[in-house]
């Protein structure tokens, strides 16, 4: 299957390497997901949950010797157990925090640091508090999800408050959430006017020919689906590969597939061939049945 056209680029400009990178050789900077060979290292942006200053300017040093031109600080994993340490969207309630962490970062970081934030951890008021602190800081981009923490994914984005924080930021401002078809692409597009950079999420991984569609990117069904089988065939041996034949690589794939699903006719009917599987061989059999015996849905 290697060999066949793959349909999606390896690595999206959103992708994201979370690395949490306590000494200066840690472990998790000498993976494949990090390796300059197997990135592009122009466009991956690798991504740090973090709140010492000392490990991200660490961080940072590794990444931009490794080629890479930017790093991302995660502000906003809502996870409690992330959270509740202060990390993540758990950083926002605490602004003092924020302005001593920049101020030590750009003393000394030499490529470039784009943030990732929510509206806040308990309340989206929190953000009114930090956007007066990354804004005396040049940051590269600043992305934000305009939902809380406390949500994680419940309820709608709220792109009324994002687009009120518009005239109040200086870095390039980039919109995340609840960006599922062509059509809530161009909802949210005109609604947040002047912004014009965009991040996907859910909906690349429940449709990966979304950022392509929004592109004007067209396919007839028989491409979809043979592309999208490719792609999930070519994401699993990759996997398999990586994981030394462990099958703890299904219960990856089966996250994949809790999104993927609805791109499928049935999704209720494919997700119950993947979710109880527990087994390599079982695993295959039933990608090759969905492929087989249900249409994609776009
Ligand atoms: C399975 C999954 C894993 C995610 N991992 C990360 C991550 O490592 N770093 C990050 O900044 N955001 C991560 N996110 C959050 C997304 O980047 C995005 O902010 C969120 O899904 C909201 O956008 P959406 O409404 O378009 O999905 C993850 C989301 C999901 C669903």
């Amino acid at each position: 299957m290697s060999s066949f056209f793959r349909p999606f680029p390896r690595h999206h400009r959103c992708a994201f390497f979370t690395g949490i990178h306590k000494e200066e050789h840690a472990k998790n900077l000498q993976g494949e997901e990090i390796d300059p060979r197997c990135n592009d290292v122009e466009t991956l942006t690798p991504q740090i949950l973090s709140t010492d200053a000392e490990e991200i300017l660490r961080f940072a040093k590794q990444c931009k010797q490794l080629g890479y031109k930017e790093i991302n600080l995660n502000m906003g994993c809502p996870f409690p157990r992330v959270a509740n340490k202060k990390r993540g969207c758990g950083l926002l309630p605490y602004p003092d925090m924020v302005e001593a962490m920049f101020k030590r970062i750009f003393e000394e970081i030499d490529i470039n640091f784009s943030v990732k934030c929510r509206l806040g951890y308990f309340s989206p008021d929190e953000i009114e508090a930090i956007i007066p602190i990354f804004n005396k800081f040049p940051l590269s981009e600043l992305i934000i999800h305009p939902r809380i923490g406390k949500q994680l994914y419940k309820g709608e984005a709220d792109v009324e408050r994002f687009k009120s924080l518009i005239p109040y930021i200086n870095a390039p401002l980039v919109y995340n959430g609840d960006i599922f078809s062509v059509e809530s692409f161009g909802r949210i597009h005109v609604a947040t006017q002047p912004v014009n950079r965009f991040m996907l999420g859910r909906g690349l991984l429940t449709n990966p020919f979304l950022a392509e569609e929004i592109r004007g990117g067209a396919w007839n069904a028989p491409e979809r689906t043979e592309h999208l089988h490719v792609y999930v065939i070519d994401l699993y041996e990759d996997r398999l590969r990586h994981a030394g034949g462990s099958p703890k690589v299904l219960g990856r794939m089966k996250e994949l597939w809790s999104y993927l699903m609805y791109s499928f006719e049935e999704p209720q009917v494919v997700w119950r061939k993947i979710k109880k599987i527990n087994a390599l061989r079982e695993y295959e059999e039933a990608v090759e049945e969905v492929f087989k015996s249900i249409e994609l849905n776009f």
